[in-house]
């Protein structure tokens, strides 16, 4: 008997022979419709969703309000661009966006799509802002998928065959102590860490030509590494003393993702600039630069932007769910469900030496 192809097998199919290869994925699930974590897939069985459209539903899918938002400004415009005509919406969700995330005393904010282009505008910022050009980001670091981001971006898989990359571009190793630690404490991992950081400025780029040092605080693609408080202190301290920014990419680890607006919120140490997208939006294509504003202004006009920058529909998703966030309490609910699978993953570690760390945002 000839088996029947389901709908999602056909779709999968169809998929191959039209969309290019190099566009991954990961697995075989389709999806008709989707809300809060569940996904209903093109044959209507229902999954739950672990995946969040990679960190990109902290809302969930679809939020009645979210849907509201992007519903109301689609019959008022779609588009005219910001460097063009300005309109409520973008200056509303900078407003927003400084009111949690405030840098210093005045903050300033710039919208753009995507996280990669949060980080290539960050870059440009961080050059005009200090006339000076080196970046220095981490091993297992992921900061996007064009060329400058690529570049900082460490995972080789990611980057073969797509060089030459971009010039000026050094890197550390991240602090991973679970990994790299062996037998030393916390204390001398951290400590011996520093000094290679502090040794960088003799041997990898020298500070006088460094303009940023980028780091994701809990590194997500690389392994959900969280950087020791410790290390995040020093790594102020070297930048306050070199005249070089602290950008700290929060694309993946921001926006109810660890309890707080930001995960550098837990830390304590602020950054200069620092760079959200993903479930800033809840799946509508909305990235955020911000920073302190002699820094955020230093770009001289013309040198960032784009079409697409801070599209209408984009910000008053956003603005929707950050309000949904606010209202439902999201930051205080990831720190009680942590909790729980953090426990519980700690009791299943003791029982299976197969599993060899349990993460969580490490102070
Ligand atoms: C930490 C981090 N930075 C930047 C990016 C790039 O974001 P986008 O895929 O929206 O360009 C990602 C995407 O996974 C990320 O996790």
């Amino acid at each position: 008997m000839i088996k029947q192809k389901t709908k999602s097998e056909e779709l999968m199919e169809r998929r191959k022979n039209i969309v290019a290869n190099g566009v991954g994925v990961f697995n075989t699930i389709t999806v008709r419709e989707a809300k809060g974590a569940i996904i209903i897939d093109a044959d209507g069985r229902e999954l739950i969703d672990f995946a969040g459209g990679i960190g990109v539903v902290n809302a969930g899918h679809c939020p009645e309000p979210v849907v509201e938002a992007i519903r109301d400004q689609a019959t008022k415009f779609l588009h005219t661009s910001f460097n063009v005509v300005t309109y409520d919406p973008y200056i509303n969700l900078c407003e927003a966006l400084a009111e949690i995330l405030p840098h210093g005393e005045k903050t300033k904010v710039m919208l753009v799509s995507t996280g990669a282009e949060a980080v290539e505008n960050a870059v440009k910022i961080a050059r005009q802002a200090t006339k000076k050009q080196a970046i220095l980001s981490f091993t297992d670091a992921f900061h996007g998928r064009t060329m400058m981001a690529m570049t900082l971006t460490s995972k080789i898989k990611y980057k073969e065959g797509c060089g030459p990359f971009a010039p000026e571009v050094y890197q550390l190793p991240f602090p991973n102590y679970y990994r790299y630690g062996g037998s030393k404490s916390l204390t001398e991992f951290v400590n011996w860490e520093l000094k290679r950081l502090y040794e960088s400025a003799h041997n990898v780029v020298d500070p006088k030509n460094l303009a940023a040092i980028i780091l994701e605080p809990i590194q997500g693609e690389g392994g959900f590494n969280a950087v020791p408080k410790k290390y995040l202190e020093g790594l102020r301290s070297f930048c306050d003393q070199h005249g070089v920014l602290l950008i700290l990419d929060e694309v993946q680890s921001g926006f109810g993702r660890t309890g707080r607006w930001a995960s550098w919120q837990h830390y304590g140490v602020q950054p200069d600039i620092s760079l959200y997208a993903k479930s800033l939006g809840s799946g509508m294509p909305i990235a955020a630069v911000v920073g302190r504003a002699d820094i955020m202004d230093a770009a001289a006009p013309g040198t960032i932007g784009g079409t697409y920058i801070g599209n209408p529909v984009s910000c008053a998703a956003a603005l929707a769910t950050i309000q949904y966030m606010k209202d439902h309490n999201l930051n205080q609910r990831a720190v009680e469900i942590g909790d729980i699978i953090s426990n519980r993953f700690e009791t299943l570690r003791k029982q299976y030496p197969q599993i060899g760390d349990v993460r969580g945002v490490e102070l």
